[in-house]
């Protein structure tokens, strides 16, 4: 049994992969920024690092990503790696994001940089866009008009679930077959918004339609849900990358690592059509 320590253990990945690690039998501890309500629940504010080194001690290897909201992922993630090392960790797994890697100088990128240069055993996921944010982010629209409404054209792309995510994490926390090695994560196969919509259509019963809207009629909406302004401006940022076709690519490596197929985005729609009805 080894010991583990999930950052964003409430979040879309971080839920499924503790649950995992934890039906398998291994001690995790939940890493939360707010105050604990569950005996394996640790407090630990990745902006402040208070508690890290805390929460670090006595764990064998840990899973960090850079909470949504921040454009500066490298000034939260640098610092728990050298906790992380200074603890005597022995393996740290990055969620970083498809693309983050296509300049150097971007802070993601700095901040798998840092960790791949840490001396610890590492690895980086870069997941594509979640399937999961038809059941969050673009959620108010499908709810309040039936639309999804982005600004990324026709563009395919290959959507992850994020239950393969945590799937691919859990094998990469408890072995040692894919260490230091970075992993671009995706769906198994590339779909535009209208073709999303057709399948959320034909799922839930009810008509929703994909409508391209511009960058400056999202970022309203964007601000209006709590999104700092810098944050909404890196995501319209990354959505332009994908109407330019840069989310479109496949991988093969959650059959690699995990051992199966990535799941299908009607069979997504099909787990979460509660979300919709
Ligand atoms: N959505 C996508 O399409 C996509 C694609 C590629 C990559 N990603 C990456 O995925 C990550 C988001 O993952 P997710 O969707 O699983 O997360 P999520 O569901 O948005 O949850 C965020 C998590 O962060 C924790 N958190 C918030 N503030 C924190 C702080 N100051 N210190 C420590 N923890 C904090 C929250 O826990 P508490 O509230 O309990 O503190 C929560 O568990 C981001 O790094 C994003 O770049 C997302």
């Amino acid at each position: 049994m080894s010991t583990f320590l999930i950052i964003g253990a409430s979040g879309t990945v971080g839920a499924p992969l503790a649950r995992q690690l934890q039906a398998a039998g291994h001690s995790v501890r939940r890493a939360t920024s707010r105050a604990p309500q569950a005996a394996d629940q640790v407090q630990l504010d990745l902006q402040t690092q208070a508690g890290t080194a805390t929460a670090l001690a006595g764990v064998d290897a840990a899973f960090v990503m850079a909470p949504p909201g921040h454009v500066r992922q490298d000034l939260l993630i640098k610092p728990f790696v050298d906790a992380a090392r200074a603890a005597g960790v022995s393996k740290v797994v990055l969620m970083s994001a498809m693309g983050a890697n296509a300049f150097e100088t971007a802070p993601l990128r700095q901040a798998e940089l840092h960790l791949e240069h840490s001396g610890l055993a590492w690895n980086v996921i870069r997941p594509n866009w979640f399937m999961q944010n038809f059941n969050t982010f673009w959620l108010h629209g499908i709810q309040t008009q039936g639309k999804i409404l982005l600004p990324t054209g026709q563009a395919k792309g290959s959507f992850i679930d994020a239950r393969d995510i945590a799937a691919v994490a859990e094998v990469l926390l408890k072995t040692s077959t894919f260490d230091n090695q970075a992993f671009d994560l995706t769906g198994a196969e590339a779909l535009d918004h209208a073709q999303v919509a057709a399948v959320l259509s034909r799922v839930t019963g009810r008509s929703i339609a994909y409508e391209e809207i511009t960058p400056e009629a999202l970022r309203p909406g964007l601000l209006q849900a709590g999104l700092p302004a810098d944050y909404a401006d890196f995501l319209l940022m990354i959505l332009a990358a994908f109407k330019d076709g840069h989310a479109e690519r496949t991988t093969d490596a959650v059959q690699r690592i995990a051992g199966r197929a990535p799941g299908t985005l009607e069979q997504y729609a099909r787990d979460y059509r509660a979300a919709w009805v």
